[in-house]
This record gives structure tokens, C-alpha cells and sequence, in this order.
């Protein structure tokens, strides 16, 4: 049984994430999608338990999906579930460098744990949690970025 993990702040869910959500799932027999605090990001908008609630919602129609939420070493977190895969998503050049080199130090970390890098589709490629935050933010319309249980969390 292949069990992959997709981890991430998701602050908040967008459709580029759900979208890598929805193809891997159709890759891995079980798919964990994790979000985490990510203390080198400032600006956040919702507490860890609300994206988890968010998570859990949007993708509550995929049977093979866990929405889930860890603390501390990423590798750390996938060595306990059992799972052999990470995913990521590849919007652009802009987050190859910085991915390669969270892949290589999390496979020194630990060997066991490949990563697979999905690219984002290009509908969604310039969809970003923190623009979708900033125009949220400003009054502007992001119903067409984001599934309803952010959009919903957003507006209150
Ligand atoms: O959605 P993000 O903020 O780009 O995701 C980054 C994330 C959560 C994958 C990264 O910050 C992470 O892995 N955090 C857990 C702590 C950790 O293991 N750091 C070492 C990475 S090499």
C-alpha cells in the first residue's frame, strides 16, 4: 500500500491545492494531506485548526484522503504514519530551487521518503494563498480560487 503525504500551510485551501490533492489521490492508494505552522511565513490568517476544518470539508468527497495536522520535523511526521512518498506542487521556476532543496535535505533526513513533485495545473499556476489572503483581504472577489469552505470562512 502506497501512502503518500502532501503537506503544506493551506492558509488557506485553494483549487491549486485541491487540485494536486485530487491527482494524487488518483496516484497513491492513500493520500494524508497535512497542514502545519510554518513559523518562517508571517501574515497568517487562520489557526492550524481552521485549515484543518477546511481541509477536512473540501475533501471529504475523496475516500482515500486524510486531512490531517503535525508539528515539527516533516520527515519526523511521515516516518509515524508509515508513509514512503511526499508531494509537492510545482506552480514555477520560482519554487523549484526552494523545493529541490527541501527534497534533498528531507531525503538525508531520511532515505526511506521519496518526493514526488506534481506541477500545478496551469489554470491555477498563479493562485497563491497569500494573494488569495490580500485580496480577500482588500474586498475583492476570490470565489473563483478557492472552494467554499474557505470561501465561507473567509467572508465572516
Ligand atoms: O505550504 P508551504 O508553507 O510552502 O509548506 C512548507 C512546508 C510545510 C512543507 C515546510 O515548511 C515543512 O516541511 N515544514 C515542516 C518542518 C520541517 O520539516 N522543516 C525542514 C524542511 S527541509
Amino acid at each position: 500500500m502506497l501512502h503518500a503525504v502532501f503537506p503544506g500551510s493551506f492558509d488557506p485551501l485553494h483549487h491549486g491545492h485541491l487540485d494536486v490533492v485530487r491527482r494524487a489521490a488518483g496516484l497513491f492508494d492513500r493520500l494524508t494531506v497535512a497542514a502545519v505552522d510554518n513559523p518562517l511565513k508571517r501574515g497568517q490568517r487562520f489557526t492550524l485548526d481552521e485549515r484543518l476544518a477546511i481541509l477536512t470539508e473540501a475533501t471529504a468527497d475523496l475516500d482515500n484522503v486524510v486531512a490531517d495536522r503535525f508539528d515539527g520535523l516533516l520527515v519526523d511526521y511521515v516516518r509515524s504514519l508509515g508513509a514512503r512518498v511526499l508531494v509537492k506542487s510545482l506552480r514555477g521556476e520560482g519554487d523549484v530551487d526552494v523545493e529541490l532543496q527541501m527534497a534533498q535535505l528531507n531525503r538525508q533526513l531520511e532515505p526511506s521518503v521519496e518526493t514526488v513533485f506534481l506541477p500545478t495545473s496551469p489554470r491555477w499556476s498563479f493562485v497563491s494563498s497569500t494573494r488569495v489572503k490580500e485580496i480577500a483581504g482588500l474586498g475583492g472577489d476570490v470565489s473563483m480560487w478557492v472552494p467554499e469552505a474557505t470561501l465561507k470562512r473567509l467572508q465572516r
